[in-house]
């Protein structure tokens, strides 16, 4: 079951706190915000609309895959950019940094691109859970350990059309 963990109201409060933030760093300089599809498409919709600067959105998806026992960090490309990234500014917008694995070989892949400036804005940082050290640059909410799901995340694909953000929570927890 699931119990709500932010409202509408507090993400959309957060969301715009971030842009301004994002502003603030890029005077009015272009931004090419890469939507990593598919957990932060919602939050990237929100958030390119509340930034004043000239921007372009593009979208990639990776997969990430290691076996049962260990996490490896093996990321693939499944759809790649479709824009050159070469001397442009990139802000990379995530859902959630977990272990850190997927940002780490992301950000890896993006920067041999040879971007201007590279950024990193998540929605939510699991901070505690971190596997390898990596850093946003713009940050959203911090939490502890536990499954989150709404906002455009998901449990199994569903749940990401839930307006809020809850925590998925044994019966036996509540
Ligand atoms: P990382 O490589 O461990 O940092 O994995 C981050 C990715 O795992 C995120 O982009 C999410 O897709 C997924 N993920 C991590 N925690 C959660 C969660 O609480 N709910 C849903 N997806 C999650
Ligand atoms: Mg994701």
């Amino acid at each position: 079951m699931l119990r709500k963990l932010f409202s509408e109201q507090d993400i959309a409060k957060k969301v715009k706190d971030l842009a301004r933030q994002i502003e603030n760093d890029f005077a009015n300089e272009e931004i090419l915000f890469v939507c990593l599809l598919k957990g932060s498409f919602i939050f990237t919709s929100d958030l390119v609309r509340q930034v004043g600067n000239p921007s372009r959105i593009d979208f990639m998806r990776v997969s990430s895959y290691g076996n049962q026992m260990t996490t490896q960090g093996n990321v693939e490309i499944v759809k790649d950019l479709e824009e050159d990234i070469e001397a442009k500014n990139v802000v990379i917008v995530e859902d959630i940094i977990d272990s850190g694995l997927t940002l780490t070989r992301v950000r890896e892949m993006l920067r041999t691109r040879n971007p201007k400036s590279l950024k990193i804005c998540t929605l939510i940082d699991k901070r505690c859970r971190r596997e390898v050290e990596i850093e946003s640059d713009y940050v959203g909410f911090t939490i502890d350990d536990g499954f989150v799901v709404g906002y455009g995340i998901d449990y199994a694909e569903y749940y990401r059309n839930c307006p809020d953000i809850c925590v998925v929570v044994e019966e036996n927890e509540v």
